[in-house]
């Protein structure tokens, strides 16, 4: 029989993405009867976390359910009997993150919170602690499904799966809900009318949309999106959408944002190093869209999540989250698009790996459409993408410096070389108080 009365522990509770997933768990509270909602945070994220762990009272005070919220900085004591754990967390907050990005940028290269060089150390720091959490689940909750969003979250999820050996977790992106959205409008459709289908991996797939009779719908779709007037780029930390209309087309199928990295590296390096000398980083100016959120998140008349979240790049994760937690427990078979196993479903992949494909999200978790083989513009990249992740995943484990030298002289956005060797070493330090595995404890 189906438990009635369900927690869910959500670690980096103090995110100020947090009240849309609470909007998120209230809007679904009659068929998703969550009894206890706890946010867990650090020590250093503790004013954080009272803020909008406030806001989540009053949010949830105010819908009038039955539901009661818990903030705490202890994670053990939090994750007993948890039926779903989420995890939003941002090992080195958003200092690291503008770390990340300025250092790569310095040195002529894309400095970025999830692709090259930036992205490797995000998954540094990020996997050891992730393992922890699944240690703890292991002792604690063992029968608990993790529903991952944290970046970049498709290595991080392959690394629960590898390493923690832990196979109930999920990795979640919002860049599909977003392409179903806002290409549905493009097209003068409802998403219900049709079939968006992914694959490929995180923040590197590729999508094909058909009516729901049938018909073909992508190569009309690349015109609209990249054929004349420039379209709107789907989410809010990537300016422009504009591709090359012969290589996309080409390509038979519609890249996600993060492609602009790689398709259009040159531009997309200029348009960074301009953003970087009048405005600095992404990161920074996250930090100030933070500020202002938490100051809007203080008001005590405020019970609902407010508009300027959606400022965020990450706006709509939450919302999915809540919808693949829905569709488990209620073993609903929502069709989304999320990182899990392999298992053949792309046969240009190892079979054990994590892919981002279309999936039946049902009582026993995600089954995904088959997808089948790419064509070899596709396949070389994502081939050459998945290694260097896999190798990111291996060196966050073992701390070894020729892995980590492996996955930057793969990765297409770092340009290989001394210059690549002194820019890791450079991230090496910065960041050495989180990367435990790298450095022996007296050298931190
Ligand atoms: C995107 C990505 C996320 C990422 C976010 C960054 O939409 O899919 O993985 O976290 O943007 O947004 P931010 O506002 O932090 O730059």
């Amino acid at each position: 029989m189906k438990k009635k009365n369900l927690k869910v522990v959500t670690i980096g509770g103090g995110s100020s993405y947090t009240p849309e997933l609470v909007e998120g768990f209230i809007k679904r509270h009659s068929e998703l009867p969550i009894k206890e909602l706890w946010l867990v945070d650090i020590e250093e994220g503790r004013e954080k976390l009272e803020i909008v762990g406030s806001l989540a009272e009053r949010m949830v005070d105010a819908s009038g359910i039955d539901c009661q919220v818990f903030l705490t900085t202890n994670r053990e004591e939090a994750l007993i009997n948890a039926d779903f754990v989420t995890t939003q967390i941002r090992v080195g907050q958003l200092d690291a993150r503008v770390l990340d990005e300025r250092i790569p940028l310095s040195y002529g290269m894309i400095g970025q919170e999830t692709n090259g060089a930036g992205g490797i150390f995000k998954a540094l720091r990020t996997i050891p602690v992730i393992l922890d959490i699944v240690e703890d689940m292991k002792k604690l909750c063992p029968d608990a499904w993790l529903i991952n969003f944290t970046n970049p979250a498709g290595m991080v999820t392959e690394a629960v799966m590898r390493y923690g050996q832990w196979e109930k977790v999920i990795g979640l992106c919002n860049i599909p809900v977003n392409a179903i959205e806002e290409e549905s409008k493009m097209l003068n459709e409802s998403p219900r009318n049709l079939f968006f289908q992914f694959a490929g991996i995180n923040h590197l797939h590729w999508h094909k949309i058909q009516d729901n009779q049938g018909v073909e719908l992508t190569d009309k779709l690349l015109d609209i999106m990249y054929g004349g007037k420039e379209s709107k780029s789907i989410v809010a930390n990537i300016k422009e959408n504009n591709l090359i209309l012969e290589q996309v087309k080409n390509l038979g199928m519609i890249p996600c944002p993060y492609h602009r990295y790689y398709y259009l590296t040159d531009r997309m390096l200029e348009e960074e190093l301009k953003d970087f000398e009048e405005n600095g980083t992404r990161a920074e100016k996250v930090k100030k869209i933070e500020e202002e959120l938490f100051n809007i998140y203080k008001d005590t008349n405020l019970h609902v999540k407010p508009q300027q979240l959606a400022e965020r790049g990450g706006a709509r994760y939450s919302d999915a989250a809540c919808e693949i937690i829905n569709s488990i427990y209620n073993d609903k078979r929502s069709i989304m698009t999320v990182s899990t196993k392999n298992n053949g479903t792309i046969t240009d992949l190892p079979y054990d790996c994590v892919v981002e494909v279309t999936c039946f999200i049902t009582g026993k978790g995600p089954v995904p459409f088959n997808f089948g083989n790419f064509e070899p513009q596709e396949r070389g990249l994502l081939q050459l993408m998945k290694s260097m992740e896999l190798l990111t995943e291996d060196a966050a484990v073992s701390g070894d410096y020729g892995t980590l030298l492996q996955a930057f002289t793969l990765n297409p956005l770092i340009t290989s070389g001394f210059k690549a060797k002194k820019m890791m070493d450079e991230l090496l330090e910065v960041h050495k108080s989180y990367l435990p595995n790298f450095f022996d404890e007296k050298e931190l």
